[in-house]
């Protein structure tokens, strides 16, 4: 039978933790004194062999040596670690140069949209948008634009071939302008009301350097119990000057357009050669820049709007057109390439 000195076990324990120098080292203490087959188990096998009378009080002292040994390794533990912590942080050189983060921005047709839309909402205008997929009924139909009228032609719309889930006898397409936002917002609001409505049209053209299958358009509507042409005039004087420059000229040019009458083509003096005529331009010394007007009878009609109460006026631009004119980019597919070296310029 052994007697156990447990101090001096305590004390040699504490030494061979304080001289362990890596967590491997530490834990052949732990099996040395805690494993299966180490110290402690050993003394807990001597203890069934004392007599009875003996065991209460040698069992405690084993209790409380194995308590002691179990922290001193377990605060060691916890040191090792912390240390393996400091250094690996102590190994970072804040000296040598970071590696940048590339960050993006915002791409030059979305800018223009967004400047378009912040003078509009200045003056008022509330900004929403209308669905790409569109019925015939609200595309052509509701817009006054007749059965026979060339753009409902296969060659010049995208039809999609489907019905509309809600109404199965309307077609659906691709809307070939904003203008169907009109019908959507008018069916859903009573005037007053004022919106421009920025978005995607797609139109089945052959893609060259000044048309594109897909570009975007900006769609304004203004309606009220009293609204003028001369108010029309007075909104796209104001807008246009925010957008190129106080010195531009203006004209109304007469034109035709299903959904409005009178209906008029907006051309500005050309701001590179202030209308003297250049290649921009094309020596014609202005540059057509939108379509508007009053808003046809017929349409407040397809809305059910009351017979006669309203009047409204509507315009329509190319956001493409307009940032081409602004920033000199003479070829519209530039715009879909994603090619940095264009899109960081902007
Ligand atoms: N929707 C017409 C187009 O795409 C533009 C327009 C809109 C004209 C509103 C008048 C009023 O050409």
């Amino acid at each position: 039978m052994r007697t156990h000195d447990y101090l001096s076990e305590k004390q040699d324990c504490a030494d061979k933790v304080r001289n362990a120098g890596d967590e491997q080292q530490l834990e052949s203490v732990r099996i040395e004194y805690l494993g299966r087959k180490g110290k402690i188990a050993a003394m807990y096998a001597d203890l069934a062999r004392r007599p009875q009378e003996e065991r209460p009080q040698e069992g405690k002292k084993i209790n409380e040596l194995r308590t002691d040994v179990t922290r001193l390794i377990e605060e060691k533990k916890a040191a090792l670690q912390s240390s393996k912590k400091r250094e690996t942080l102590q190994s970072v050189d804040v000296t040598i140069p970071g590696v940048a983060v590339e960050s993006g921005h915002t791409h030059l047709l979305s800018q223009t949209i967004d400047e378009i839309c912040a003078v509009f909402e200045r003056l008022g205008f509330v900004v929403r948008e209308g669905p790409e997929v569109e019925t015939e009924f609200n595309n052509f139909t509701a817009l006054n634009i007749p059965a026979d009228h060339p753009s409902r032609d296969g060659f010049d719309t995208f039809y999609l071939n489907q019905r509309d889930p809600g109404d199965k006898s309307a077609n659906l397409l691709l809307r070939s302008h904003t203008s169907p936002a009109q019908i959507r917002i008018m069916e859903q609001f009573k005037p007053p009301l004022a919106v421009v409505v920025p978005g995607k049209v797609y139109r089945p053209d052959a893609v060259d350097a000044s048309h594109s299958f897909m570009f975007h358009q900006i769609e304004g509507l203004m309606v009220d119990e009293d609204v003028k042409f001369s108010e029309l005039k007075g909104l796209l004087t104001v807008f246009l000057n925010r957008l190129f420059g106080d010195n531009i000229k203006m004209r109304f040019r007469p034109h035709f357009f299903p959904f409005t009458e009178p209906s008029a083509e907006v051309d500005i003096s050309c701001y590179i050669c202030e209308g003297k005529g250049c290649s921009v331009c094309g020596r014609k010394g202005w540059l057509e820049i939108m379509g508007c007007g009053m808003v046809h009878p017929k349409v407040f009609e397809a809305v059910g709007y009351p017979k006669g109460k309203y009047t409204g006026l509507a315009f329509g631009l190319g956001v493409e057109r307009i940032a081409m004119l602004k920033h000199g980019i003479h070829d519209i597919r530039i715009f879909y390439e994603n090619d940095v070296r264009f899109l960081r310029q902007f």
